[in-house]
């Protein structure tokens, strides 16, 4: 079972796990949030190893009858409430459903597996953030990095590491862990920094900038990340935790300062008419200053290494978003809501008639 599948990670795992293993029988499981969108998922819908369930990890009853029914043998959790902005605004439901909702989970697997049998594996999707926030030049997260949430987000995240860490601990679950910096790529929702900007240049409204702009985000392709969840799914050490990332440091306003370029080229605008766009805005409160990755280890003992270089990554989401500017108004205008009711619903009448 994949949870949060409908998601913009999410998506990208299941389509490589549902086409790469034939063999294995992927739930995907989604409460189709605002984050969640089946059109992510539609060219696998179709798949006979694919089944979409839409349910609420919070929900220990239906998740219970899933599990039994289903016989979910391994979990990859990334079901989440995901935008620390959001988080500022509204805690209590990241609270709920990464905190609770992680736990009803982790308590569901310890119910329906025999715990020490290493025929099973939850493996938890979690962040860099759970580490707080770097100096300039104050080094790497690693793997031995004291946990230092700043935002309700990566105080929720790391509450769920350590849910995940107590059951491995005290039942003897068999768990996986792997903390990421920041995804980019097609498919992520236009409220986080790159899918915002590059929506916003296509419609010619303002970019705002927290503060100066000064604050550093480590970047990783979204695919170099399902790639790192497929290869710590197989190989990971039960027990272990894997930093993933892909040594790509930005500021903020560098990448924005890219972003404007290639927009401007790929819509033929003038050099420089996108970043007229951009505007300062009041600093987000608690803006974490720098993230940075140390993923030696999981390139050193599980082989894993990032694929694409950031320009050519950047480039490649630009373009995806340009050809799939239907995605992008079924999100903006939330007609994207309507994709379940019509392939799901009404296949469901369709059974009952
Ligand atoms: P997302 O917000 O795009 O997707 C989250 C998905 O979870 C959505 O489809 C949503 O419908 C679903 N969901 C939310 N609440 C649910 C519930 N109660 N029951 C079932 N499903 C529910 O997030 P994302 O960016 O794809 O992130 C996925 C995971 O990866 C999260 O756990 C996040 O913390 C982690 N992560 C994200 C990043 C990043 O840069 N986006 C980096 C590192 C780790
Ligand atoms: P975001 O994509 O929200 O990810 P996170 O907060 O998890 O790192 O933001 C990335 C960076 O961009 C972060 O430093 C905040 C900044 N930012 C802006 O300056 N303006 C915006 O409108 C957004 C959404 C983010």
């Amino acid at each position: 079972m994949i949870t949060g599948a409908a998601g913009f990670i999410g998506s990208h795992v299941t389509r490589s796990f549902v086409t790469k293993y034939p063999n294995y029988k992927i739930i995907a499981l989604d409460l189709l949030t605002y984050a969640g969108n089946l059109e992510n998922l539609c060219d696998i819908e179709n798949k006979a190893n694919y089944d979409f369930v839409k349910g609420d990890i919070c929900d220990s009853d239906f998740m219970r009858k899933l599990f039994v029914e289903r016989n979910i043998t391994d979990v990859i959790h990334l079901a989440a409430e995901s935008h620390v902005d959001r988080s500022i605004a509204d805690p209590f439901v990241f609270i709920k459903t990464n905190v609770l909702g992680t736990s009803h989970l982790l308590h569901l697997a310890k119910e329906s597996w025999d715990s020490k049998s290493g025929d099973h594996i939850f493996y938890h999707i979690s962040t860099d953030e759970v580490y707080g926030s770097l100096e300039l030049n104050g080094g790497f997260f690693n793997e031995s990095t004291a946990y230092d949430p700043r935002s309700p987000y990566s105080a929720s995240k790391a509450s769920s590491d350590h849910m995940v860490r107590a059951w491995h601990h005290t039942y003897g679950l068999p768990i996986v862990i792997s903390n990421c910096s920041n995804n980019y790529g097609p498919n992520q929702f236009p409220e986080k920094l790159i899918p915002l900007f590059i929506n916003n240049i296509i419609e010619k409204k303002a970019l705002p900038v927290y503060g100066q702009g000064l604050n550093i985000r480590d970047w990783l392709h979204v695919e170099d990340h399902a790639n790192a969840i497929d290869i710590v799914f197989h190989k990971g050490q039960m027990g272990e935790t894997y930093n993933i990332g892909g040594h790509n440091e930005w500021k903020n306003i560098d990448v924005i300062h890219l972003l404007c370029k290639l927009m401007d080229q790929k819509l033929d605008r003038k050099n420089g008419e996108s970043a007229q766009l951009i505007k300062f805005v009041t600093d987000r409160p608690g803006h974490d200053l720098r993230y940075a990755i140390d993923a030696s280890k999981a390139e050193q003992t599980l082989s894993w290494k990032p694929n694409y270089s950031f320009e050519e990554g950047l480039s490649k989401t630009i373009d995806w978003y340009l050809e799939n500017k239907s995605w992008l108004q079924n999100v903006t205008t939330g007609s994207y809501k309507e994709y379940y009711k019509k392939q799901y619903l009404d296949r469901t009448k369709e059974v009952n008639r």
